[in-house]
């Protein structure tokens, strides 16, 4: 198991003297996606520490745009934030105040953050992930340019990612585009729980052609938080029989992936996603998170499948709305049926076609 990073990402870190004697103002802006998981990311320890490692990709038009200016100020720290983004003010506050070990300056700053999505919040689109991976980005970009570096490295990216972990799990895959993965799995060298890697080199390039149409089932809020999900499993009955078969799976597609096996891909993506309902169904006392719509838009797709002969398939996240996944040469045929059978089925025939990005971009 990997140590802590702790040590190794506060050393150096850059404090106010450093901030001040730079030129006291700097900015930083980002964009970032959001991202799908695969292999699902479900419980976990203190500190932002998985329960077992997890894998994704990261989406295209669905993204976060952060821009983050701080200005040396000797009353201390203060934030504003944009009225887009006060929804998040608290979280956002929360994540500065927690990080400042790792970025001293933080302490006398006066900060401004402005930040949007570019996909509507009812739609079921994680933003915290592409929203603490656009701000772990500005902060680090921020600390290499008082530093005076220039350049984006893998250094750079993994600090990003460990940052973007503490603010939620899930944004640490957000700093990557292609595929990538979170937490250690004693199989994939250099994977650690604290910030996530790069699968990019390893997958076939089938697997960059992804599609994912996000059939919007409903646009109601919420009704369990990914941070109530995951305390869940705390006390579940299956809860470590589900952590061995998510490193099984996480095995199985890490061979897929690299063999460009879609047909073996879509059959543990589909067991995740039915897994994680079944999780939660499990659970005391929660409510049902699928809706009719959502079994019957499953359904189709299977018949869809089945008839035609092709390999397209499907994920879930923790709400109703379904993802149904495809590569590019079968997107004409697959979308047409979308259009046809599975739009009518969502809410005000809500449907956001989406593909495999290629990550985080400096604005
Ligand atoms: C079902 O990353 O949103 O989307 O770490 O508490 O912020 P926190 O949770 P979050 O959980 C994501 C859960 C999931 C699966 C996944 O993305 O792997």
């Amino acid at each position: 198991m990997a140590k802590s990073k702790w040590t190794e990402f506060t050393q150096n870190a850059v404090g106010t003297e450093q901030l001040k004697s730079a030129g006291s103002e700097f900015k930083s802006g980002w964009k970032a996606p959001s991202n799908i998981a695969i292999v699902k990311y479900w419980g976990k320890k203190d500190g932002q520490i998985p329960q077992n490692p997890s894998l994704s990709f990261s989406l295209n038009g669905c993204y976060t745009q952060t821009q983050l200016e701080v200005k040396y100020s000797p009353k201390g720290f203060s934030l504003t934030i944009n009225p887009e983004g006060k929804e998040f003010a608290p979280r956002i506050e929360q994540f500065l105040r927690n990080v400042e070990p790792l970025f001293p300056f933080l302490a006398n700053v006066e900060a401004k953050v402005t930040t949007a999505n570019s996909f509507p919040h009812s739609v079921g689109i994680a933003s915290s992930a592409s929203g603490f991976a656009s701000l772990a980005l500005c902060l680090c970009h921020i600390e290499e340019q008082i530093k005076g570096n220039l350049g984006f490295g893998s250094p750079f990216l993994r600090k990003a990612s460990y940052v973007a972990r503490l603010g939620s799990g899930s944004a640490s895959r957000s700093v990557f585009g292609g595929w990538q993965e979170w937490g250690y799995l004693p199989e994939l060298p250099n994977s650690t729980n604290e910030y996530a890697l790069s699968l990019s080199p390893i997958v076939d390039p089938k697997f960059f052609e992804m599609r994912d149409a996000i059939l919007v089932v409903s646009t109601s809020p919420k009704v369990l938080s990914s941070t109530q999900g995951h305390a869940l499993m705390a006390n579940h009955p299956f809860a470590d029989a589900r952590y061995a078969e998510a490193r099984i799976n996480l095995n199985a597609i890490l061979k897929a992936l690299r063999k460009g096996d879609l047909k073996r891909f879509y059959d543990i993506a589909e067991s995740e996603a039915m897994t994680l309902h079944g999780l939660i169904m499990s659970s005391k006392n929660q409510p049902m998170l699928l809706k009719p719509q959502s079994l019957q838009i499953i359904e189709r797709i299977k018949a869809f499948r089945t008839e035609k002969g092709i390999n397209i398939g499907f994920t879930i996240d923790a709400g109703p709305n379904i993802h149904l996944l495809y590569t590019s040469d079968v997107a004409q045929i697959v979308e047409a049926f979308v259009n046809e059978q599975l739009k009518p089925l969502c809410e005000n025939q809500k449907v956001i076609f989406d593909s495999c990005g290629k990550g985080p971009e400096l604005v």
